[in-house]
């Protein structure tokens, strides 16, 4: 593993006791349930679906799309074995570990096979690892020629007031290890081949955004 992603392994070990605190925040904790449902809801989830959720922290999203399942998985990688931990531990706690399987996989050099996964989803993954147009890349590759894929992160503004706040938000969320809260994701998307965005929904004046993704035919 290269030194930028041990760096990032180690900032999520030792923010993983904390980080679900982000969640009761208020305003944000709940605007951010808000989003990651309407980014799950993207995925129009089937129940014998094969799921893969790429920096899948501390598990949150995890139980919202196991309720959706049946005979289907979804599956959660990540490159911080504490973060895991802490997913592992919300899936047993809420009853859906038989839904659930949780590996330590780096997201820019995945070991499943190609178009192994029905559905991918990467919420605030995409602003905190090294080299994101890889980690795409692996997201497509992965991905079956019919799949879906929902990418929900924080953006940059265009303009305005939120492009403002946005801008001082910056420190604030290099500590929670989101370190790149401006990346462009169609700049990312725009170096990866045979995949088109198929939908955008912007929150909070652009800061937030979920897109949908499919594969061109
Ligand atoms: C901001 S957290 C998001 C966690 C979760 N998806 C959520 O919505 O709360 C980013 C996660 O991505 C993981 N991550 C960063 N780079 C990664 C990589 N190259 N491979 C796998 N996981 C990675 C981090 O360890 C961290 O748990």
């Amino acid at each position: 593993m290269s030194t930028e992603k041990s760096r990032v392994a180690r900032r999520y070990d030792k923010w993983s006791g904390l980080y679900d605190s982000v969640d009761t925040f208020p305003l944000i904790g709940r605007a951010e349930k808000r989003w990651r449902l309407e980014a799950i809801e993207m995925l129009d989830l089937k129940p014998d679906d094969i799921v893969l959720d790429v920096g899948t922290g501390t598990g949150l999203i995890l139980p919202w799309i196991a309720r959706h399942l049946t005979t289907g998985k979804v599956i959660g990688i990540d490159i911080s074995d504490k973060m895991l931990a802490k997913a592992r531990g919300r899936a047993e706690k809420v009853g859906v570990a038989d839904r659930v399987k949780l590996k330590k996989e780096d997201a820019d050099s995945m070991t499943f096979q190609d178009s192994a996964f029905d559905k991918v989803i990467a919420t605030y993954t995409m602003t905190t690892v090294p080299e994101p147009t890889r980690t795409f890349q692996e997201m497509v590759r992965v991905m079956k020629d019919d799949g879906k894929m929902v990418i929900l992160d924080t953006g940059k503004p265009k303009k305005g007031v939120a492009r403002a706040i946005h801008y001082y938000m910056r420190p604030f969320a290099r500590v929670f290890g989101l370190t790149h809260i401006d990346r462009d994701i169609d700049a990312i998307a725009s170096g990866v081949k045979g995949i088109e965005k198929v939908k955008e929904k912007r929150f909070y004046g652009g800061m937030v955004y979920s897109t949908l993704w499919e594969k061109t035919r």
